[in-house]
């Protein structure tokens, strides 16, 4: 196995993690990674922290960590800053958040107290079911994108980082479709003078981010990086973006099931979803145009897993149905009921029924952390645009115009990792190498 060495530009110094909102997931997040430092805890669900690389033949056995391998950033190099409408500190939020248990928590108040979220840059026509008095106030769009801007750099002098990175934690904002200001950089620029009401506050941040050289990856399904103007902004810029909506919970069970179903040939003719969930997330997204962001995210997942154009006798006819539902009495301890109607030899009928006693953010937080460390490696490797092979992250990938988004887990991990290998200057495995019968076997 031969490795040629590779053009990443190695980390170093301090590395800040920037997330517009401070809620459960960012606070969720932040306090894993300072107990994971501190060695109290470890950092399950992180492939960046735990998973292995295995280069050359399975026989070779050369499987090195993937931090090691690609040179991902140390934990002990991270730095954080936030903005919320709210004015909590990080401790009083994931306190509020109710989480991680006190008992978790109270060693960390010292260092989460020293994260207070700067103020946000929101909107009530894009959050219906939020207000807080954490907010910008005054000026046009482009003078809140300038504040962002300056924040950014402010943050990044207090906490001494050379880097940073952006990911999108605040609240599902109602669901839009790009319009003529989203068609072009210029044409952007230009609505952000005219405060254009199609530019949400999550794209100011996006902007803000790309406009200083910062990579920003989107965790909620509203639009916001994946528009032409900022697409072509992030390649102009050499900037890599990624998005979005975290895959966590139900989406993470459906692109775990559907593709064995597929893989077996096994057809299927409902697939009902429903939660409860009672965070603020549920909250929010207990307003309908909230909701058509979240619904569209989740719904073509299947389809394009599925393939129904190529397989119509096994998926023409799904009825895929979502609801999630607030339920308050369940805070962040999201349960997910699914029930899958498949059908077997010669037509006859089977179920599956899933029951998923999560927690969101916990599910969550990982992934916050993966996307911090690969959307970095992304930036020093010269990688600007959209991050396809990140898809495994999101539950609806940003992909190219043209190009079709991945859905399927198990494709989204293989292509992920051989982009690993590649940027560490290894070969792509593609298993077939296994089935060669060696040359000194003895038969
Ligand atoms: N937890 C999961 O499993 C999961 C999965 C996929 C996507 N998401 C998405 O991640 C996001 C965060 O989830 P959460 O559970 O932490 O929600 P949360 O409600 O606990 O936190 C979101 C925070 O964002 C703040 N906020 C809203 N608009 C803002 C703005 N313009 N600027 C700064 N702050 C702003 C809110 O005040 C709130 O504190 C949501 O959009 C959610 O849909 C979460």
């Amino acid at each position: 196995m031969s490795i040629t060495p590779s053009s990443i530009t190695p980390h170093e110094g301090k590395l800040l993690v920037l997330t517009p909102g401070l809620g459960s997931v960012a606070t969720t997040f932040i306090a894993g990674v300072e107990s994971v430092r501190r060695g109290t805890a470890k950092p399950f669900g992180s492939l960046s922290q735990l998973q292995t690389i295995r280069l050359g033949r399975r026989s070779e056995n050369i499987n090195p960590l993937i931090r090691d391998f690609v040179n991902l950033a140390p934990l002990e190099d991270l730095e954080f800053g936030g903005w919320d409408v709210f004015a909590d500190d990080a401790f009083d939020a994931a306190l509020r958040a109710d989480v991680l248990k006190n008992g978790e928590l109270a060693p960390l108040e010292d260092f989460l107290r020293t994260i207070q979220p700067m103020t946000a840059a929101f909107d009530r026509a894009y959050v219906k079911r939020l207000d807080g008095p954490n907010v910008k106030q005054g000026g046009t769009k482009k003078d809140l994108a300038e504040a962002l801007r300056e924040d950014i750099r402010r943050r990044m002098d207090e906490t001494g980082a050379n880097r940073a990175v952006m990911v999108w934690c605040g609240s599902t904002e109602v669901y839009t479709r790009p319009s003529a200001c989203h068609a072009t950089p210029e044409a952007f620029e230009q609505g952000l003078l005219d405060n254009d009401p199609a530019i949400s506050p999550s794209q100011l941040y996006a902007y803000a981010a790309i406009q200083e050289g910062v990579p920003y990856a989107n965790g909620a399904p509203n639009l916001s990086a994946d528009t032409p103007a900022l697409e072509q902004l992030a390649l102009r810029n050499g900037v890599p973006i990624a998005g979005k909506d975290f895959k966590t919970g139900q989406t993470l069970m459906k692109t775990i099931l559907a593709p064995g179903m597929k893989a077996r040939m096994l057809g299927i003719r409902g697939w009902f979803s429903t939660n409860i969930l009672g965070n603020r997330d549920g909250e929010v997204l207990d307003d309908a145009d909230s909701f058509k962001a979240k619904e569209v995210t989740k719904a073509g997942v299947l389809d394009s897993i599925l393939q129904p154009e190529v397989y119509p006798d096994l998926y023409k006819d799904l009825y895929h149905k979502i609801r999630i539902n607030y339920y308050p009495p369940r805070g962040d301890e999201k349960e997910g009921w699914d029930n899958i109607d498949i059908v077997g030899w010669l037509g006859y009928p089977m179920q599956i029924k899933v029951d998923f006693l999560c927690r969101d953010s916990i599910l969550a937080a990982p992934i916050v952390l993966d996307l911090a460390l690969f959307m970095d490696l992304a930036g020093r490797a010269g990688r600007a645009g959209i991050q396809e092979w990140l898809s495994f992250y999101f539950k609806s990938p940003q992909v190219y115009e043209g190009h079709v988004p991945e859905h399927d887990l198990f494709i989204q991990h293989l292509r992920m990792k051989n982009t690993l290998r590649v940027m560490g200057g290894a070969e792509p495995v593609t298993h077939l190498s296994e089935s060669i019968v060696p040359e000194d076997a003895s038969y």
